[in-house]
């Protein structure tokens, strides 16, 4: 991973410190104390890429183009909506209920994953690959610290496991249909840059493609079926086999899928 340094707010108190020097440890990056220093003056003296910022309730990723925090976003109006009995795409793609079982093996800023909890229920389980450890551990402290929601939002974001792991490591070692879906919202092959709720994580983000290899291990471990998101169009669907959903007309975005009761 790039060269990257962990340190706080400028005020602060000693739990920060304390915390920002665990993270280091855990990660890897190094530990600076903040002092007075200017977050670019930082970056300079250390040459770093990345700095991972420990604030008081919560943690952000300053890069190059911005900062990356974790936040519900689209997931409170999605969860809204299904509550007042409107769909879901990704819900409809997916085809869960209360007690599903899903992987989702692409985490990203958590959104979908929220929406896939609340839906899943205390009786199921949503667990979330991130192959990034920044965003795997920006987005985990977040889904566990974040407070300024309704209550069942905030349940559904607590009960999402987040692993930092590479999808395609961690399928291999599932064992066969043990979960009931398989869910992957790779980085498009041709970013959409309107959609500004990913735009911080695009410095960050693993862009490979998906394999095959990883697609038939979603299989092999799915029990019901895998679904994939990417761009209207994308060739992508047909090399890695899914079946493009219709419904969206007019979305940019469609939604694929390899069903197992066929
Ligand atoms: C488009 S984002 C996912 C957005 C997410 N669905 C949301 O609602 O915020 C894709 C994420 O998957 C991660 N990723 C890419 N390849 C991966 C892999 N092989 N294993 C695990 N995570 C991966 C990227 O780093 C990125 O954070």
């Amino acid at each position: 991973m790039e060269n990257f340094i962990v340190t706080t707010t400028r005020k602060q108190d000693s739990t920060q410190e304390t915390f920002a020097e665990e993270l280091s440890l855990k990660l890897g990056g190094k530990f600076i104390k903040r002092e007075d220093f200017s977050l670019d003056t930082l970056k300079k003296t250390y040459d770093a890429e990345n700095i991972l910022l420990v604030k008081k309730n919560s943690l952000s990723i300053v890069t190059a183009d911005g900062e990356l925090f974790f936040h519900p976003n689209t997931a409170h109006l999605r969860i809204k909506n299904l509550r007042c009995g409107a769909g879901d795409r990704l819900i409809d793609a997916l085809k869960i209920s209360d007690g599903s079982t899903v992987l989702d093996c692409t985490l990203g800023l958590g959104s979908d994953a929220i929406v896939e909890s609340f839906i899943a229920g205390a009786a199921g389980k949503v667990v979330a690959l991130e192959i990034n450890p920044l965003i795997a551990e920006v987005v985990s402290y977040g889904l566990k610290n974040f407070s300024d929601d309704s209550l069942h939002i905030l349940e559904a974001m607590r009960r999402v496991e987040v692993i930092n792991a590479d999808c395609a490591e961690f399928l291999k070692t599932c064992p066969n249909d043990s979960f009931d879906v398989v869910y992957f919202d790779p980085m498009f092959r041709r970013p959409i840059k309107k959609s500004s709720g990913l735009n911080s994580i695009r410095p960050l983000a693993d862009n490979r493609p998906l394999t095959l290899e990883i697609i038939r291990e979603a299989y092999r471990v799915a029990k019901l079926r895998v679904v994939m998101k990417e761009h209207s169009g994308s060739t992508e669907f047909e090399r890695l086999g899914f079946k493009v959903l219709g419904g969206g007309k007019y979305s940019s975005i469609a939604f694929g899928v390899i069903d197992k009761s066929y």
